[in-house]
């Protein structure tokens, strides 16, 4: 994979978890557990003498994850992750010997930063993509608008301190990249063989990071006669109609279809928080993307999607908040 696939891979799947892992042989189980939990990727810290040998069991066992190594700080320990097997690197802090060689040897890397210096000293090394490290300490999703001012092109990936409490506020921010930490592999979990309560954990994550609400019932009408026939008849309790290219709202929760819309008796419509992203967890739930319902917005990317399968007779699309 090229850096800019597995950026794009970070950003769809929107969360790369933060693993301490002490006993190497326990590798398989916890991917597996990650992988049936929805996140198919990871970020082994050396912060034990495991981490090695766990990128290298990982990464055979489960091809299709990406892990990667953290808590890397120096160009020794990359060079070992590497031949383990790590697909990218991550630094607490940045040392510039260590982004030089990843960057000398094509590999991905993000070196942590918290303050506008660091994150000027990480532009002027190349790097578009880098940590935000520790993020609750240093400002939270706040100090991130700020250095989105001055930094519009750098996209961040967020440690420390998150937790499903706060990661929504980080998915939202525009330039958060993902999310990172270590709250759904946590070392005792690992080290317990709690593998359900790990995949548990991981699934809750990446559910929560879409950002999933409610935002309208799509009912089908037997053309424009019908539909505002039917909206003649929602009046009466209280609902505000108002007419689109080819529907009718009831106040914003009632969708009447001038025709017959997609779906056997209508449609769910539902905001999230990234349609990309979105998009990716309804494939790995096992839905098919509906292309021909494409909406794009003003730099070409997709707002608004159908799947092509129906849950009771209701066709479910997806829109940006
Ligand atoms: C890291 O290295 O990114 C952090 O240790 C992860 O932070 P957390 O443990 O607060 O999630």
């Amino acid at each position: 994979m090229t850096e800019a696939e597995i950026f794009e891979f970070f950003h769809n799947l929107g969360i790369v978890p933060v693993v301490k892992i002490d006993d190497a042989s326990k590798a398989e189980k916890l991917a597996e557990a990650m992988v049936k939990g929805g996140i198919p990727c990871a970020e082994v810290t050396f912060r034990t003498d495991a981490a090695e040998e766990a990128i290298r069991r990982m990464s055979t066992a489960f091809p299709e994850m990406i892990v990667g190594a953290g808590t890397v700080l120096n160009p020794e320990t990359a060079e070992r992750a590497v031949k383990a097997g790590a697909k990218f690197i991550v630094s607490p802090g940045l040392d510039e010997d260590t982004v030089k060689w990843c960057q000398k040897n094509g590999v991905p890397v993000t070196p942590g930063v918290c303050t506008a210096s660091e994150v000027q000293k990480g532009v002027n090394l190349g790097l578009k993509v880098l940590k935000f490290f520790p993020a609750e300490s240093s400002g939270g999703v706040k100090m991130l608008k700020d250095l989105g001012g001055p930094f519009p092109q750098v996209k961040f990936m967020t440690t420390g301190g998150i937790n499903p409490d706060n990661l929504e506020e980080y998915a939202r921010a525009k330039n958060v990249l993902a999310v990172g930490g270590s709250w759904m592999v946590k070392a005792d979990l690992i080290n317990n063989d709690k593998w359900d309560e790990i995949e548990a954990l991981c699934r809750e994550a990446v559910t929560k990071l879409q950002g999933f609400e409610f935002a309208h019932f799509g009912i089908n009408a037997n053309g424009k006669d019908d539909a505002e026939d039917m909206t003649k008849k929602f009046s009466p309790f209280g609902m505000v109609p108002s007419a689109t290219s080819k529907s009718f709202f009831m106040d914003k929760t009632i969708e009447i279809m001038n025709e017959n819309g997609r779906g056997k008796h209508g449609h769910i419509g539902y905001k999230v928080n990234d349609v990309a992203r979105t998009m990716n967890y309804v494939k790995s739930l096992g839905y098919t993307i509906a292309e021909d319902s494409f909406s794009y917005d003003a730099k070409g990317n997709v707002k608004f999607f159908y799947v092509n399968e129906e849950i009771g007779g209701f066709a479910i699309h997806f829109m940006a908040k």
